[in-house]
């Protein structure tokens, strides 16, 4: 009885406008915390919700893109969106994979530095988008992971996230 009358459904702002409107205060003082560029914030495009587990939120910001990158190629594209990461990355990747519709055969695990603690060198990861493009593929997803399950590998996001930018233009034009 206590937990019927207390107890708050959070799923929405409709169902409980406080605990959404705390979710967003709280996600932003993550994103100032961590020091994140302005448009993560809820006052810009940004903001964000709190997932249930690390496995839904790889779903969610896969199907983002995902529907992103529909949209600037058409509907009939899914077949040639590509995914890349490491060949350390949780498993949870590659199931958000299935979910989404990516193809398997589009689904790139590159092979990570060995002799570097494990992490993924950003040329292999730049070297396999090229070649996709080449193949008239569309790389719309580069996972990276801070601390992979099987070897605490830290991934170079930065320069991962520069290979996302210089792709990126390319990527929307096919
Ligand atoms: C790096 C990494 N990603 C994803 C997951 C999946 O997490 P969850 O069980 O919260 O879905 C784990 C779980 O150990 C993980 O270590």
């Amino acid at each position: 009885m206590l937990s019927a009358a207390f107890n708050i459904v959070g799923f929405s702002w409709i169902t409980s406008p406080a605990a959404t409107e705390l979710e967003v205060i709280v996600l932003d003082w993550f994103a100032k915390m961590l020091k994140l560029p302005s448009q993560f914030l809820s006052s810009a495009v940004g903001g964000g919700v709190i997932q249930g587990s690390a496995s839904e939120a790889v779903l969610v910001v896969l199907l983002a893109a995902r529907d992103r990158t529909l949209e600037m190629h058409g509907k009939k594209s899914l077949e040639k969106l590509v995914v890349y990461a490491s060949d350390q990355t949780h498993s949870a990747l590659q199931k958000a994979c299935q979910i989404a519709g990516i193809f398997p055969e589009n689904f790139r695990l590159v092979k990570a530095d060995y002799s570097n603690s494990y992490a993924v060198a950003p040329e292999a990861v730049s070297e396999a988008i090229s070649v996709d493009l080449s193949s008239g593929l569309i790389p719309f997803f580069i996972c990276a992971t801070v601390g992979t399950t099987s070897s605490s590998a830290v991934d170079p996001l930065h320069k991962l996230g520069k290979i996302a930018q210089v792709f990126e233009p390319v990527a929307c034009d096919n």
